[in-house]
């Protein structure tokens, strides 16, 4: 060999291992190994597609499938359930469960827990503002779903599904009569009009065997199969346009921004009525009367999925024309049972962050206090209330069933100030991803308050 060749190797050699001790100084051993990297590459990236795809590619990207590994609350509570899995032998499985369903290509990788995201050129997957991104930051993306051949046994749930991707450019399963691609073999797959599909990733059995999520689970339940209505019919509704540039024009192209507790699919998910048999009333009066909630859309409860987080709760006051509330009416307890504290909120601080043994409770709701709640409470094995679904040992739950109509009584002494005046009885149903103490105390933005649907009568209090 040639003198200057020997230089071209040492530079190479020298060049090489300065980039690997540099890697490894950022990144566990994992992503550097090159089995990892070739896992990893099993999946096409989102961008190989959205040159083809463009419209699935965008709604994707804007959707919580695209953000299920770099999320800022999955990520808060990732690095809380790890913590937990180093000191607590039984939630030790944590590590690789949870990115069995948030970064699905990252758990058939093996790279567990991911490799930190630095700012260093590992993969160059959407060259965004804030640096490149990992592998792992692919979260539930398209050529995952698009391998997808089935699941292991007879239930979908914990992530069981059946990948069939490998090196080279695997064949993409779908649902469209005779798709022919340039780039890609189709598979014709029935699966993916199914709402088990779904189940795969969207019922969840935890380490103490409790259901922590049971949506598809909900799903078989109601009214919707007999129909013929899957979860794609809802939260993939056929948009206009091509499914891909290439292809001819079909009559259907499926929407991939899988809308769930956002504005546009909680907004009348649910509808309030107030049923009262007067108009008008005498000051110090006390008057019974009624609100019907009826759950309408959902296609399984409400809610549903990350149910100890999701907060449905049902303000009842008496108002001004100005929107000046005069009386906060709250919902009576019930004495008779013996779990009315969790459907009812509170600001005591009695709701643990992870299980109970290990810290400081915090407040539960955020909310103003004496408010009807629908939702799960998951208790740990101590008996607490805990926001860590991964210590959940009992779930106890008043969620809104399938078309259900629920009846909530109310009693209203109108106070003496009130006289005279004509006022708005109205009912509120809101809607939170999570409750304002918890985002606090995971160091991420609150969720926004969305209005459900809300009822008014006006009353006339005589003199
Ligand atoms: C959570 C799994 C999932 C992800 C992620 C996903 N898809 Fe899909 N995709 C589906 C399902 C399910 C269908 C079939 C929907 C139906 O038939 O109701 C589908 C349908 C399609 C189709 C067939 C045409 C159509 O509109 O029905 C194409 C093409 C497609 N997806 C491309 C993509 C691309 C590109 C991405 C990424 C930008 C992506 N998908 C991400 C599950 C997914
Ligand atoms: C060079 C263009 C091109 C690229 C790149 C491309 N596709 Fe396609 N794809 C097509 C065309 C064309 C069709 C057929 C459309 C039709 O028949 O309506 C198709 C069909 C599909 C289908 C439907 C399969 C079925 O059987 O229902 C899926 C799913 C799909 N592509 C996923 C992907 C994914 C995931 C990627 C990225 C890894 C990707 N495609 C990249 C052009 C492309
Ligand atoms: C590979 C696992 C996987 C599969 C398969 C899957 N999902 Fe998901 N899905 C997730 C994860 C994880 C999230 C939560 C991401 C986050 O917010 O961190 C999610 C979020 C969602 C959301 C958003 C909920 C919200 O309000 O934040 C909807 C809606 C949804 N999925 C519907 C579906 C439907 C419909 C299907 C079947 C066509 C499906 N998913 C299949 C893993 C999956
Ligand atoms: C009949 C229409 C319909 C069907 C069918 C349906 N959904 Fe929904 N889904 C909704 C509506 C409306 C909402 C918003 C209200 C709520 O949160 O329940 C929603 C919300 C969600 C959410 C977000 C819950 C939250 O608060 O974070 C997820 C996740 C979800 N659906 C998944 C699914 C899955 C998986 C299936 C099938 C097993 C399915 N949905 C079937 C209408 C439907
Ligand atoms: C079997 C699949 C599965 C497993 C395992 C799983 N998740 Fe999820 N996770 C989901 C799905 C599906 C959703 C969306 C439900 C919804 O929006 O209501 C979700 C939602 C979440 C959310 C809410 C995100 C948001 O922005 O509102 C957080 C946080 C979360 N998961 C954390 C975790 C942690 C931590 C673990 C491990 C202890 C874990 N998950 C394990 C499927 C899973």
């Amino acid at each position: 060999m040639k003198k200057s060749n020997y230089a071209i190797i040492t530079i190479i050699v020298l060049f090489a291992s300065f980039i690997i001790a540099e890697n490894n100084q950022k990144f566990s051993r994992k992503i550097i190994e090159a089995e990892t990297q070739n896992k990893y590459n099993y999946y096409d990236n989102p961008q190989v597609c959205l040159g083809c795809h463009f419209e699935k590619f965008d709604t994707w990207k804007r959707s919580q499938m695209s953000r299920a590994y770099t999320g800022d609350f999955f990520q808060a509570q990732y690095q809380q359930a790890l913590v937990d899995a180093r000191r607590d032998e039984k939630v030790k499985g944590v590590k690789a469960d949870c990115i069995g369903c948030h970064s699905p290509s990252a758990f058939k990788a093996g790279d567990l827990p991911p490799s930190s995201t630095g700012t260093d050129k590992i993969d160059s997957f959407m060259q965004q503002k804030g640096g490149n991104k990992l592998f792992a930051d692919r979260g539930v993306f398209c050529d995952f779903c698009h391998t997808i051949e089935d699941f292991s046994g007879k239930t979908p749930f914990n992530h069981n599904y059946i990948s069939n991707a490998g090196p080279g450019i695997d064949p993409k399963r779908g649902d469209l009569e005779f798709p022919w691609s340039p780039y890609h073999k189709n598979a014709r797959a029935e699966l993916f009009e199914d709402a088990r599909f779904c189940g795969i990733c969207h019922n969840e059995r935890n380490d103490f065997g409790v259901w922590v999520k049971a949506t598809e689970t909900e799903y078989q339940e109601g009214p919707y199969p007999a129909k013929g209505i899957a979860c794609q019919g809802c939260h993939m509704p056929p948009l206009a346009g091509k499914p891909a540039k290439m292809g001819p024009p079909r009559a259907e192209h499926k929407d991939h921004w899988f809308g769930g507790g956002f504005e546009t699919f909680v907004r009348g998910a649910a509808k309030l009525t107030i049923g009262i048999n007067k108009a008008a009333l005498n000051p110090q009066e006390k008057i019974d009367f009624i609100i019907k909630v009826t759950q309408l859309s959902p296609g399984h409860k409400f809610p549903t999925g990350s149910t100890e987080e999701r907060d449905l709760w049902l303000h009842v006051g008496v108002y001004d024309k100005e929107g000046n509330e005069l009386d906060h009416i709250k919902i009576p307890k019930n004495p008779n049972d013996p779990n009315d504290k969790y459907f009812i909120t509170t600001n005591e601080k009695v709701a643990y962050p992870t299980h109970s043994k290990y810290g400081n409770p915090i407040e539960r709701d955020s909310l103003p206090e004496g408010d009807r709640l629908y939702h799960s409470s998951f208790i740990d094995s101590d008996g607490n209330f805990t926001y860590a679904q991964w210590y959940c040992a009992k779930e106890i739950e008043n969620r809104l069933k399938l078309l259900e109509e629920r009846i909530e009584q109310y009693t209203w002494n109108c106070p003496e100030k009130l006289s005279g005046q004509t006022v708005i009885l109205r009912a509120v149903l809101n809607y939170r991803r999570m409750p304002d103490s918890y985002a606090k105390f995971l160091g991420i933005p609150a969720r926004p308050t969305i209005e459900v649907s809300r009822d008014e009568r006006i009353l006339k209090i005589s003199r």
